[in-house]
């Protein structure tokens, strides 16, 4: 690799700044779950909830990043950390930006979301277990996708042939199957508010 030479430049703007512009903390909602399970639904009915109380938010997820930023990577376990890797930077800036953002990707991989969550300080990343059976899942399948994967059309699909591994201490689970969208919405604004993120 050629030697980089690179110093950030340190703006008189700081994040807290910002934050107190906006009168809210800011902070990554990371929601992971199986496709299917939610996580895009539930993320975005989260946003709405916040920009009525006036929440500065964005959300990242699929159609935003795989058809842009990262639309030269597939579904093999390197191209997956790669995805998250990238989307985890993204949202590090959106953090620096006084902004929350809310992240929907399947993001199996332990490894990977712990990654994105040592990239920020602590209690910056919030993690958001999108829980709902595969068989839910794949009797909704929304896109056709889980079809396709039992026909061997899609190969190395989440929960078919490839791995999901379940958070093992996420901030906040919310049961798809079992609660409703509201419900699941209202159980994260809570948590937001009893931690005095946001008012
Ligand atoms: S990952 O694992 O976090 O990098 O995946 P992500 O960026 O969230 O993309 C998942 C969406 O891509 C579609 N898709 C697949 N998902 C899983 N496995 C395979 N092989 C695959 N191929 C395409 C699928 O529509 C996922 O969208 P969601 O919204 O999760 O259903």
């Amino acid at each position: 690799m050629t030697q980089r030479f690179i110093i950030p430049h340190k703006g008189r703007i700081t994040r807290e700044d910002r934050e107190r512009m906006k009168n809210h903390k800011s902070f990554i909602l990371w929601f992971t779950g199986l496709s299917g399970s939610g996580k895009s639904t539930l993320s975005h009915r989260v946003e709405e909830k916040l920009y009525k109380m006036g929440v500065h938010t964005y959300v990242l997820d699929g159609d935003n990043v795989r058809m842009g930023l990262n639309k030269d990577l597939g579904f093999s376990e390197e191209d997956r950390r790669e995805n998250i890797r990238r989307i985890g930077e993204v949202a590090k800036l959106f953090v620096d930006a006084g902004i929350v953002v809310l992240t929907a990707f399947i993001s199996p991989y332990r490894k990977d979301r712990d990654f994105v969550r040592g990239l920020v300080k602590e209690g910056d990343f919030i993690e958001v277990y999108v829980k709902c059976p595969i068989e839910v899942c794949e009797s909704r399948d929304p896109k056709g996708l889980y079809k396709k994967a039992r026909a061997g059309i899609i190969k190395n699909f989440t929960g078919i042939d490839d791995p999901y591994e379940e958070p093992l201490n996420p901030e906040i689970v919310v049961e798809t199957d079992k609660e409703s969208l509201d419900e699941c919405a209202d159980k994260i604004i809570s948590y937001l508010i009893d931690r005095r993120l946001i008012k």
